[in-house]
């Protein structure tokens, strides 16, 4: 067992646990943060996507040893990240609105996905879009309504 200290969605933790546990893993049996989804389990389909250091990371492929300092966010801090007290951020709204979830597996990731690609390109086009989600597969909702709904965010934080 490692003592690991990491700081996930503002929260500072020390956990005993196997360094080569996923950190996947760690989020949902150890912190009980289950918003976190296991899709592929091999760094294919993105649904296991969070920020690590702002990176945008597939969980099932980091060992939680490498997160050692880390500050992480997942699903479950989104909504924080458009400041104190939000229900819901600005993305999450819009995937709402414009049907860019069905089964929701998917969704947590494309979310952090849209988040971090926003940093980057805060009003991108398609082509953006398509290449900033391009590691997060969805089987339910042929991914128009995702667009319009990444689409959808730009324009709700580009009025701010
Ligand atoms: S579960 Fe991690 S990329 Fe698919
Ligand atoms: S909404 Fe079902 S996989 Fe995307």
């Amino acid at each position: 067992m490692s003592t690991i200290t990491l700081t996930v969605n503002g929260e500072p933790h020390r956990l005993e646990v196997p360094p080569m546990k996923r950190l996947l893993d760690v989020l949902r049996e150890d912190l009980q943060l289950t918003g976190t989804k296991e899709g592929c389990g091999e760094g294919e389909c993105g649904s296991c996507s969070v920020l690590l250091n702002g990176d945008l990371v597939n969980s099932c492929l980091v060992p939680v040893l490498q997160t050692e300092g880390a500050t992480i966010t997942t699903i479950e801090g989104v909504a924080d990240l458009a400041g104190p007290g939000e229900r819901l951020h600005p993305i999450q709204q819009c995937f709402l609105e414009h049907g860019g979830a069905q089964c929701g597996i998917c969704t947590p990731g494309m979310i952090l996905a849209t988040h971090h690609l926003l940093e980057k390109y805060p009003q991108p086009d398609l082509s953006q879009i398509q290449e900033g989600l391009a590691g997060n597969l969805c089987r339910c909702t042929g991914y128009t309504r995702i667009f319009a709904a990444v689409q959808a965010a730009a324009r709700m934080e580009g009025s701010k």
